[in-house]
């Protein structure tokens, strides 16, 4: 059986910078792959962007760039991310490169030649944010995104449509004779029903913009991102290039394909790629590993919530296990799980400062104040709890080794800290302090600090996928040498002539939640406060507003409003009305022949019944407020 491992992430958006949430399918593949290396398998790790359409066309040109500018900058930034992140991916695929357009090219013209995609008509509501098109039924009021709210333009255009209907049932067919072909399976009745209510033909290609894969028989149209992104697991192989090896190698002779996805992109992975594949006489033989989404505690991260979590935000304060354990931890397959500054304390100062930590401190310590730092071989004395500990290394590695296979791969974490948890438990039963005062009691002493050790040593190698800066300090600390670390090596008894280190600092220090918590909560608000003061706008939008400075001749509380002062205001010749929420800051009469700004061109409204034209403009921090005040020129001089 070929030992070859392909694994890939959905390649990223070039749109947004990559927050904590979508980090996720990255670090929880790198995991992956680190496992799959770990175990002996040859294994090709693939991550990458997907860097068209017009978003991002749009977005370069608000920005004054050329859109390949835009692209290969976010491209620059995110593989730093990466980096940061200790992600092993071996390739990085980028849909802007010649290497990527080719094969789409190659893909699409062999599409037409198969009569798979023919040239038809589309009409609907097109949303430029979510790159998507709604039918009336699902948009909102005034023919809204259902999705972002934004506004959707009706387009009518020629445009090339892949036959979905046409494999309808040979997909239905696979799906059901591959039972783990969708993981998990919950995911997998969603896509059946999904195709189960009929497949309609799905549109392509674009004409009405231009940053994209051009069709090669009729470039005036841009391959429409499906095809094109999803191309990129065969292309980064070398598919229909001069050299395919790695596509025989990693794709048609692999039994171990995998795409990770999160479920917003499981309808994309689980009918349109399979379809493309058939169409295209390329065996499905990957499987769907389909996650939930990491969310805030109040449902999707929102900025203007001020609780978008960046990864590296979490690094720097935290360090990079502890970002990759939490991650890792905290979502079960398919479904959501939660990112929370709160949570994330409680985990690191539990799970890794306590129960890991402790124990390999713990540990060294007593080696070293016992035996002299050093521990021989197996040792002859074996006691009732050194076996049931025994028992629980090797189940614990055998479970461990099942799950990440199956890509569970919080399961398998789980596994590890039962282990942990009962290493700590095994030193309150054999007590070693009190063996070492009884000489009679040293073997027995021996036979205790051994079995640590080597259960260290064991939950080193395992979660050597996830803390991948502690785990080799582990492995240090303990004086392990590399043929004591490989996953064969892990047979309770084969440590022999092991020196711990002398002085063992600690792995996690300690965090104090409340002022981890302080500290967070600053953060958010001003978070909060930087989107409120950062919607961009353009000199032109400024324009826009007329400001000039008005004088106050009379001023009256209003009738029926507790915090509303209703003003007369003198802009040059002309004396408006301007009712203005500042009551609790001023006494009328305080504000008579004050010379204040005022928004001259504000649209005339009713405010509790009075009307009202412009806005006086007013600084305020805190509590505190105060009107804008000119004090040497009149009324009727122009503010820019
Ligand atoms: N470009 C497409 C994928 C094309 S693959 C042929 C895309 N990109 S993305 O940047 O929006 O998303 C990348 C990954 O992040 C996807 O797996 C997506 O599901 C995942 N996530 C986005 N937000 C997420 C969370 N809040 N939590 C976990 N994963 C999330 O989709």
């Amino acid at each position: 059986m070929s030992n070859k491992c392909y694994i890939t992430t959905p390649i990223y958006y070039s749109s947004g910078r990559v927050h904590i949430g979508n980090s996720y399918t990255t670090i929880a593949c790198d995991v992956f792959a680190r496992f799959n290396r770990l175990v002996g398998r040859d294994t090709f790790f693939l991550t990458g962007m997907d860097e068209h359409g017009q978003k991002i066309e749009e977005a370069a040109r608000a920005q004054g760039l050329r859109p390949q500018e835009l692209v290969d900058r976010i491209a620059l930034e995110t593989q730093k991310l990466w980096q940061n992140l200790h992600i092993t991916n071996d390739d990085f695929i980028r849909t802007s490169e010649d290497r990527h357009q080719v094969v789409v090219q190659k893909i699409f013209e062999q599409l037409v030649a198969s009569g798979d995609i023919y040239l038809g008509k589309y009409t609907g509501n097109y949303c430029v944010s979510c790159e998507a098109y709604f039918t009336k039924s699902q948009l909102g009021e005034n023919n809204t995104c259902p999705d972002c709210g934004k506004e959707t333009k009706l387009i009518a255009e020629e445009s090339y449509f892949l036959r979905l209907s046409k494999y309808e049932q040979q997909l239905l067919n696979f799906i059901k004779e591959n039972p783990d072909f969708i993981q998990p399976e919950s995911r997998r009745n969603e896509v059946i029903s999904f195709i189960e209510s009929g497949l309609e033909d799905l549109s392509v290609s674009r004409s009405s913009f231009s940053w994209g894969v051009p069709v090669k028989s009729d470039p005036k149209h841009v391959v429409y991102v499906w095809i094109d992104a999803l191309s990129n697991y065969l292309s980064a192989l070398g598919y229909l290039s001069d050299d395919d090896s790695n596509y025989q190698k990693y794709w048609v002779n692999s039994q171990r394909v995998y795409h990770v996805v999160g479920k917003d992109i499981l309808r994309f992975h689980a009918v349109y790629w399979p379809i493309m594949l058939m169409a295209l006489n390329v065996p499905i033989n990957f499987k769907l590993m389909v996650h939930g989404w990491i969310l805030s505690k109040d449902g999707k991260m929102s900025k203007s919530r001020g609780d978008v979590v960046y990864p590296m935000d979490v690094v720097n304060d935290y360090g990079v296990d502890a970002l990759r354990y939490y991650v890792t931890k905290e979502l079960p397959l398919g479904n959501d799980g939660i990112f929370s500054y709160d949570r994330f304390v409680e985990r690191y100062n539990t799970d890794l400062a306590n129960d890991l930590g402790n124990l390999l401190s713990r540990t060294v310590s007593m080696v070293n104040k016992y035996l002299g730092g050093e521990l021989r071989q197996d040792p002859k004395v074996v006691t009732k709890y050194d076996k049931e500990l025994r028992d629980l290394a090797q189940k614990t590695k055998d479970n461990f080794y099942n799950y990440l296979n199956n890509f569970r791969l919080q399961l398998a974490l789980n596994e590890v800290w039962v282990l942990i948890n009962r290493a700590n438990k095994y030193i309150d039963e054999t007590t070693p302090w009190v063996l070492a005062k009884d000489e009679s009691k040293k073997e027995e002493l021996y036979s205790v600090m051994y079995h640590l050790v080597e259960v260290l040593r064991f939950v080193a190698v395992m979660l050597s996928v996830v803390l991948v800066e502690s785990a080799p300090k582990m492995y240090q600390a303990l004086g392990l040498k590399a043929e004591d670390i490989t996953w064969d090596s892990l047979e309770f008894g084969k440590l022999a002539n092991i020196k711990v280190i002398e002085k063992i600092e600690p792995l996690f220090v300690r965090l104090d939640p409340e002022k981890e918590q302080a500290k967070h909560q600053k953060k958010t608000e001003e978070k909060v406060d930087e989107v409120e003061k950062k919607q961009e706008i353009t000199i032109d939008d400024f324009a826009k507003i007329s400001l000039v400075t008005g004088e106050i001749i009379d001023c009256q509380l209003h009738p029926d409003a507790k915090k509303l002062l209703v003003l007369q205001v003198k802009i040059g010749n002309e004396v408006r009305q301007i009712v203005s929420g500042i009551r609790e800051y001023y006494e009328p009469q305080d504000l008579i022949g004050k010379v204040v700004v005022v928004v001259e061109n504000l649209k005339e409204a009713k405010i509790r019944g009075l009307q009202s034209k412009g806005m006086i403009l007013c600084a305020s921090k805190g509590d505190r407020l105060e009107v804008v005040e000119v004090k040497s020129l009149p009324s009727g001089a122009e503010v820019n």
